[in-house]
């Protein structure tokens, strides 16, 4: 037996921090929403109760460390279920890139198992198994567009963003999300972003409104760190992208532009000085299976 699911990147709209709290997780407030960048899982039934995992990418862990090795074990634990599965992800999401590939690639393990191990889990239990496994992991379960509160997981849905599109440009290296909130001092915050004022943008799909409310309190951090992420987000600007902003812990940078062919432009441009530069749609609706 054989399934399929697409696990698509997610991009912050916005990220505040308002507390370190004493398990040492930050209390935050966001804004998130998806673009159609997509891994893509596919699980088969192995005889035997093994968890296999390749990848098409050399990047990222083939074991335990992968999430999505992770989410099928916890999965098993939680049910009881003790069926073998062969994971294979095919990577297109940049790795430690501030798009939460890894979390979505568990989102979707567990979306694609419930269905292949017929559990008739609901999206909201398997948000809840997601938690345990990474913060952005509920989020990436139902793959729409919400605030995330608490560490991530507590997710309200909100409309999806306008129709544009997004230029997503990676700086070569890659980024931990664990150090870049060790060097978080929350009190020395200089400008938090206004989600209520993102929400309002969203509910009038008001393009220019959701670009003037975007905000990132992790790109100060991640910037004094990686020379690469300011140069890309000028670039960006002069290039002709509306608003630009650091995705996450980052260092990806992305950039929202209302055309297709202006897009592409950018993209064009922007190849001379980074690798990784992808224009993708917005996306951002609800839907129950990404299946297809
Ligand atoms: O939950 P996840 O494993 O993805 O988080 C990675 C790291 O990011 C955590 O160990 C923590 O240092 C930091 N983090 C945080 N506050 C959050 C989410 C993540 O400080 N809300």
């Amino acid at each position: 037996m054989y399934t399929s699911e697409k696990a698509p990147a997610k991009i912050n709209l916005t990220l505040d921090a308002l507390r370190k709290r004493p398990d040492g997780y930050h209390d935050l407030e966001m804004v998130m929403t998806t673009v159609d960048l997509y891994d893509r899982i596919d699980l088969t039934s192995i005889d035997g109760t093994s968890i296999q995992l390749d990848s098409s990418s050399g990047l990222v862990p083939q074991d335990e460390r992968n999430l999505a090795y992770l989410a099928a074990r916890i999965l098993r634990e939680k049910t009881g279920v003790r069926k073998g599965v062969h994971i294979r992800i095919e990577k297109n999401i940049p790795v430690a890139a501030g798009l939460a590939g890894g979390s979505s690639d568990a989102a979707a393990t567990l979306r694609g198992l419930n269905r292949l191990w017929k559990l008739g889990l609901s999206l909201e239990e398997l948000a809840q198994i997601g938690a345990e496994i990474g913060s952005d992991v509920p989020f990436c379960v139902y793959s729409n567009t919400a605030i995330a509160r608490g560490r991530g997981e507590v997710l309200e849905p909100i409309p999806a963003p306008p129709k544009c599109w997004v230029v997503l440009a990676k700086p070569s290296q890659g980024i931990s999300t664990a150090d870049v909130f060790g060097r978080l001092r929350v009190d020395q915050i200089e400008q938090h972003p206004s989600t209520s004022h993102m929400v309002d943008a969203l509910k009038k799909q008001d393009l220019k409104a959701v670009i003037g409310s975007m905000g990132n309190v992790l790109e100060p951090v991640t910037m004094a760190m990686h020379k690469e992420v300011s140069r890309l987000k000028e670039k960006m600007h002069l290039f002709g992208a509306s608003g630009v902003l650091m995705s996450g812990s980052g260092p990806t940078v992305f950039g929202i532009v209302p055309k297709e062919s202006r897009a592409k432009r950018i993209v064009n441009s922007l190849k001379g000085f980074c690798e990784q530069v992808y224009a993708v749609r917005m996306l951002g609706v609800h839907r129950s299976s990404l299946l297809d």
